[in-house]
């Protein structure tokens, strides 16, 4: 097999400090991270190509990094690191919302809320193109916010769709 890597997975900034252009949104993340102020919730709007996906990712493998640097990055070496890096952790569920938009791939999916972190303190759900599914499905979906607050959600949408869910915001403008 080749070593070949799409290049937007090999270019996917793996820290904070290497996504360029959205200063405010990462040092608003990290310091919500670092007063342990995290949302449950968090809505990333912006247009395509921004970085809402490494973000959120980034955010995801930060929350439950063992060993956090002194800036608030991940210490990229840590079992729950290592865990993420290999595509592997158990904690982190990634849902594409235009494809598993259903009510019943939702409530699947809110079934694994309810088993503690396998890793790590938090479980977190990335649901990309969030206004894509189906109100039923998002309703499912709303409900699990009142589960204990080990999970957090981030969804991905394009900008103007998803301006209506009230979630921390987290906006990126076009860089
Ligand atoms: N702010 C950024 N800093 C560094 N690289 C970036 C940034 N935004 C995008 N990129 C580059 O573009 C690629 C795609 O970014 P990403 O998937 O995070 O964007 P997105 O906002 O989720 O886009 P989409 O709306 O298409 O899902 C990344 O792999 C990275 O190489
Ligand atoms: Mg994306
Ligand atoms: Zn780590």
């Amino acid at each position: 097999m080749s070593e070949f890597v799409v290049s937007a997975r090999k270019y996917r900034p793996q820290t904070f400090d290497t996504v360029v252009g959205q200063k405010s949104i990462t040092s608003t993340l990290r310091n919500a991270i670092k007063n342990d102020h995290l949302a449950q919730a968090f809505l990333f709007c912006g247009s395509r190509g921004v970085g809402k996906t490494s973000t959120a990712r980034i955010l995801a493998k930060t929350i439950n990094c063992f060993n956090r640097t002194e800036n608030i990055e991940a210490c990229d070496k840590c079992e729950s690191c290592e865990s993420f890096n290999s595509g592997a952790s158990l904690n982190v569920y990634e849902l594409d919302g235009a494809s598993n938009n259903s009510v019943e791939e939702i409530r699947n999916l809110i079934d694994k809320v309810r088993v503690a972190p396998q890793l790590g303190t938090h479980k977190i759900y990335i649901i990309d193109e969030v206004h894509m599914l189906s109100s039923s499905a998002f309703n499912a979906f709303l409900k699990t916010l009142e589960e204990p607050p080990q999970a957090c959600y981030f969804y991905l949408s394009d900008h103007g769709k998803a301006q209506n869910h009230p979630y921390n915001i987290v906006s990126m403008p076009d860089i």
